[in-house]
């Protein structure tokens, strides 16, 4: 069982976003039971809150299924429960060192090798859909030669 966590800023928007479409990815593939997947934000503004409904306007587009979420800001403790962290950009990265405070980072990566934009503030969903979209893809073909 490999177990990922997204990492994003709010946990409403990129992080969700990346967890339901890679539960979809996977399960089409037929390998759903072999991960456990999940998502967190690296702020407590959002906590509790749903996927932000311009998010889910996009998933829904693109036919991909969610459920009822609520926003969870991660903490030192995660850093055990999970195989690896996989960030929206690189500041989520600078404040999973600060949150966690250990030595070895390495299951601590970028889903692109660049950011993936907010769309909080870009108010473009569709590109950052079709970025998590290419991200999935390489994250996946990356773990199964890992
Ligand atoms: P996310 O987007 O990190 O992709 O969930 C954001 C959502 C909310 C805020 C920032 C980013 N916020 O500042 O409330």
């Amino acid at each position: 069982m490999i177990r990922i966590c997204f990492v994003c800023l709010g946990n409403i928007c990129r992080s969700p976003m990346a967890e339901v479409m890679m539960k979809s990815f996977l399960k089409e593939k037929g390998e759903g039971a072999n991960y456990y997947i999940t998502s967190r934000g690296t702020s407590s503004e959002e906590e509790g809150n749903d996927i932000y409904p311009p998010a889910k306007k996009i998933l829904d587009l693109h036919g991909i299924e969610y459920d009822k979420h609520f926003a969870t800001k991660i903490v030192k403790e995660d850093y055990n429960q999970f195989d690896y962290f996989v960030c929206m950009e690189k500041s989520n990265i600078d404040s999973l060192f600060r949150i966690f405070q250990i030595k070895d980072y390495s299951k601590i990566i970028l889903l692109l090798d660049r950011d993936i934009s907010d769309p909080w503030y870009t108010r473009n969903f569709e590109i950052t859909y079709q970025d998590i979209s290419k991200g999935i893809k390489s994250l996946y073909e990356k773990l199964s030669m890992w």
